[in-house]
């Protein structure tokens, strides 16, 4: 769908043959009971319906709705022409949408992203590397314009989830003589990783202060240009570093990635409490490899089951899903194919196209609601 700067316009409607008196006003009012997916309030309501055109058998919808739209679009859309065709069945309808501007302080670090996004766990291994390259993949598979930063900078994963291995970050020195380096990019999506510095091992063995320094140099001396969604791949747990980074970004939200097993939910606790006490949102949990799926196609819950769901519900944040299990998934980390873009593979592939849905949708919830701008802000 490309970015949302102008209006995008749906597929044309086909004609199909009775005729009854059409015009700008009607049509109006039938758009105005159309209900918005995501936010469950009309369009009246919402004030969505920038204009309405009507050409003959035309009619062409201008409207303006919260962002981010990639997922939305496509079910307004779909909405929009159904409301018409019932009432006006001779109509050609065309909707165009564009994303409503939201107020974003120009002083702020990374202003020129829309929606900064925290993914974090309670410990490692739980697959939080994994699900941040596939959410990213899948953004930017829909026509969002992606970075994901690789913030877990004692171990890094992004140079070998994107097949980048062998690449170093290239900088050129701006007016004030201040580096500036270029994000990587593989499957539209833009990457910075302390693997595109410096090897995994010099990585490991960095001391506190050092991380955060390189940290702070990927935040703000990056040429990330305009973005819909920056995705941070934070280090497991919630200590210090992850608490400065939830800090130091006016994050939108975050996602926590879990497995189903008890001892993974009592890390999340711990992570959705840290997020709760700077005022940031959690955007929803992820459950990660859920079950397995035996040949017979029976489910084998290796870890537990409905772990991620309970925990979502218990600390009052949305589930978005789960990820099975799955060789695939495994490969395309290792392979630097994030599964989500392995049409070979369809069920991981629709699993995890599900979760960047539900996450676009929750962010365009919270967005309504005005609650996406974080009140605390300390620096490094
Ligand atoms: N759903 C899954 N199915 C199979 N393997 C997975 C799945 N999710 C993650 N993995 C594998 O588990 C390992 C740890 O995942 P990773 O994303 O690196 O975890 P984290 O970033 O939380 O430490 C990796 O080898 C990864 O490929
Ligand atoms: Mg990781």
């Amino acid at each position: 769908m490309g970015i949302l700067n102008g209006f995008t316009n749906g597929t044309k409607t086909a004609s199909n043959g009775a005729s009854s008196s059409m015009d700008a006003q009607s049509l109006r009012a039938v758009l105005e009971n159309v209900i918005d997916p995501d936010l469950h309030q009309t369009l009246g309501t919402l004030s969505a319906i920038h204009n309405v055109e009507v050409e003959g058998d035309t009619v062409r919808v201008y409207l303006l709705l919260h962002a981010p739209l990639h997922f939305a679009a496509e079910r307004i859309n779909t909405a929009c022409k159904e409301a018409i065709h019932k009432v006006f069945p001779q109509a050609k309808g065309e909707i165009f949408v564009q994303e409503k501007l939201a107020e974003r302080p120009a002083n702020r670090p990374l202003a020129n992203v829309k929606h900064l996004i925290a993914v974090a766990s309670g410990k490692g291994g739980v697959g939080k590397s994994t699900i941040s390259a596939n959410l990213a993949a899948a953004l930017a598979r829909k026509g969002a314009v992606v970075g994901l930063i690789d913030a877990d900078i004692h171990g890094p994963s992004v140079p070998t989830m994107f097949d980048l291995e062998e690449e170093e970050l290239r900088g050129t020195k701006n007016e004030q003589g201040q580096f500036i380096g270029h994000p990587m990019e593989k499957y539209g999506v833009k990457l910075v990783s302390m693997g595109f510095v410096m090897g995994r091992d010099q990585a490991a063995i960095m001391r506190g202060p050092m991380q955060a320094g390189y940290l702070n140099t990927f935040i703000e001396q990056i040429a990330w240009g305009e973005l819909d969604y920056l995705l941070f791949d934070l280090p497991p747990g919630t200590g210090d570093i992850q608490l400065t980074m939830a800090q130091r970004v006016p994050l939108t939200g975050a996602v926590i990635v879990t497995t189903p097993q008890n001892l993974a939910l009592a890390d999340v606790r711990r992570g959705i409490s840290m997020f709760n006490r700077v005022n940031i949102p959690t955007l929803g949990v992820i459950e990660n490899m859920s079950y397995y799926v035996l040949p017979d196609g029976s489910r084998d819950y290796i870890f537990g089951q409905g772990g991620g769901e309970k925990i979502a519900k218990e600390m009052n944040a949305p589930f978005l899903g789960e990820v099975p299990l799955n060789i695939n998934v495994r490969k395309g980390g290792d392979e630097g194919l994030p599964v989500v873009l392995n049409d070979h593979a369809p069920m991981q592939q629709r699993a995890i196209m599900e979760l960047a849905e539900k996450l676009a949708s929750e962010i365009r919830r919270r967005g309504a609601q005005g609650q996406q701008v974080p009140t605390v802000q300390i620096a490094i």
